[in-house]
C-alpha cells in the first residue's frame, strides 16, 4: 500500500532570499503543468519538524539551496541530516542550488542524498547564479516535466 501524498514538496534553504524566488517560480511552473498540490517550505523561517514530515508525506521532493562556504546552508543540512538518521529512502528528487563564486550546493546535497536507498534522481540539477534568469527557467520547466 502506498500511503504518500501526491504532488510535489520543496524544501528550501535561503539566505537572502533569491533561491527562495527560483522556488516560487518552480511551484508556479509545477502548477500551471497540473501538479495536483505543490508545498514549498522556506527552512530558515519555518518549522524543520513539519519539514521533515513533509518530506515523508510527499514521494516526490525537490530540495533546494544556496551555496555556504562551499557548502549547503545550513538549514538544508540540519533537514537531510535528520531524513538521514530516520532511514528517508524511496523518493523521486530534483535539486537546486545556488551560488556566486562557485555554487556547491548541488554536490552536497547529492552527496548525502546518494547514501539513500532507492532515491530517483531527476535530471537537470538547476544551478542559479545569484539571481533567477530567463535560461534557469527554462531548466526548471525541465526539472518540472521530469519530476510531474
Ligand atoms: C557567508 C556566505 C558564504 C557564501 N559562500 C558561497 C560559496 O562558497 N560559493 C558561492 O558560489 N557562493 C557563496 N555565497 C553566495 C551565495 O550563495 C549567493 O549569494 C546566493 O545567490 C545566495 O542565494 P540566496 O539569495 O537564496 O540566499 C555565500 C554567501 C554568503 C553570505
Amino acid at each position: 500500500m502506498n500511503l504518500k501524498a501526491t504532488g510535489v514538496y520543496i524544501a528550501c534553504a535561503s539566505i537572502h532570499g533569491n533561491t527562495l524566488k527560483a522556488c516560487e517560480k518552480l511551484k508556479e511552473i509545477l502548477e500551471e503543468k497540473g501538479a495536483s498540490k505543490v508545498v514549498l517550505t522556506d527552512l530558515s523561517r519555518e518549522d524543520i519538524a513539519e519539514a521533515v514530515e513533509n518530506c515523508f508525506k510527499y514521494s516526490k521532493v525537490i530540495f533546494a539551496s544556496s551555496t555556504y562556504n562551499m557548502e549547503m546552508f545550513s538549514p538544508m543540512r540540519n533537514l537531510l541530516m535528520d531524513l538521514k538518521e530516520k532511514n528517508y529512502q524511496n523518493r523521486t528528487i530534483g535539486i537546486i542550488e545556488n551560488g556566486t563564486w562557485a555554487p556547491n550546493s548541488a554536490k552536497c546535497i547529492k552527496e548525502v542524498v546518494s547514501t539513500m536507498k532507492n532515491i530517483n534522481m531527476v535530471e537537470p540539477i538547476v544551478t542559479i547564479r545569484s539571481t533567477l534568469k530567463n535560461n534557469d527557467i527554462e531548466k526548471l520547466n525541465e526539472l518540472a516535466e521530469k519530476i510531474l
